[in-house]
């Protein structure tokens, strides 16, 4: 990972029990690699899942910025090549990288795509032995004292490799933000603009109204409403290159009434449902409570 991706934990709203956990796994061995050993070693393998736009690609982020390890944020289509072997290389080289700069956290987004469920047919020669590779590695550093984790974020989990949902031991579920959680990302956006001046009662109306959007909605919903100040002044006659923003006026309720007309939750009730099984069948916790 070449830059810094500004994401720090206050930046993600709700999610606490999955701050703990990840705080469990991750930062604590880092700092006191004396006392998690032996049998409080910590697992090797986490995976996050959970509808899109949840925060898992934002949590992969924050852990880079905040766990002193060498940090490999690894996309699954980084890895693969179309040169038959190479693939292969590429994962023995990452690991083998990452044994020689421990502690290390490798996090691989969209971890299906690399790890899905072997098939005999249709499936080309090279992907099946990259993730052979990597099925090996992750197999090598679960059983030695390395300090290395490898942590998956993806959105279908119910299309990973069975081996791979084995060594990914540690199961996350991260679910829609509950209605505190949309209250803060609302907040958090606007105050980093200085367009902040809703009513405790205004928070509430639109958090309940805004039942069932993820984190990326919300936060499409913030871009849209804080445009309504600005339609506003057009509607009146202003002109772009005139306006002053000292001049604009803070971002509404009645913003956010006509934001909520155009922008609609992305995730639906039956994908939920889906995520809510796997999480019962295979979670860490199958309760989760945010
Ligand atoms: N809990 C949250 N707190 C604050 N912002 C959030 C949260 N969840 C999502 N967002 C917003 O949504 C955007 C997308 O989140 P992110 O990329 O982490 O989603 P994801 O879970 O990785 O989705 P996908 O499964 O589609 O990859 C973030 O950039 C952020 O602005
Ligand atoms: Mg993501």
């Amino acid at each position: 990972m070449d830059c810094d991706p500004n994401v720090r934990w206050d930046d993600i709203a709700g999610l606490h029990h999955a701050k703990k956990c990840v705080t469990e796994m991750v930062i604590w061995p880092l700092l006191r690699p004396d006392i998690f050993k032996g049998c409080r070693s910590p697992g090797r393998g986490l995976l996050l899942f959970g509808p899109p736009g949840t925060g898992k690609t934002m949590i992969g982020k924050a852990i880079a910025g905040e766990a002193k390890a060498t940090f490999f944020y690894i996309s699954a289509s980084s890895l693969a090549s179309k040169w038959v072997g190479d693939s292969e290389k590429l994962v023995r080289a990452l690991f083998g990288v990452a044994s020689c700069r421990q502690p290390a956290v490798i996090f691989v987004d969209e971890i299906d795509s690399l790890l899905s469920k072997r098939n005999s047919h249709g499936e080309n020669e090279s992907s099946r032995k990259l993730k052979t590779q990597f099925l090996v590695e992750m197999e090598g550093f679960d059983s030695g004292s390395e300090q290395i984790l490898l942590i998956g974020a993806t959105n279908r989990p119910q299309e990973l490799d069975e081996a791979a949902r084995r060594r990914l031991t540690k199961r996350l579920y991260i679910p829609l933000p509950s209605s505190e959680a949309r209250a803060l990302i609302i907040r958090n956006l606007l105050e980093k603009d200085g367009l902040f001046k809703l009513s405790t009662e205004d928070i509430d109306t639109i958090c309940k109204s805004t039942e069932g959007y993820s984190g990326s909605d919300m936060k499409n919903l913030v871009n849209d409403a804080s445009m309504g100040p600005l339609r506003e002044a057009f509607r009146q006659g202003t002109e772009i290159t005139k306006l002053k923003k000292e001049d604009m006026r803070a971002v509404t309720l009645q913003d956010f009434e006509n934001a909520l007309q155009e922008v609609r939750p992305s995730v639906s009730l039956n994908e939920l449902g889906t995520y809510e099984d796997w999480n019962n069948q295979f979670g860490s916790f199958s309760v989760s409570t945010d």
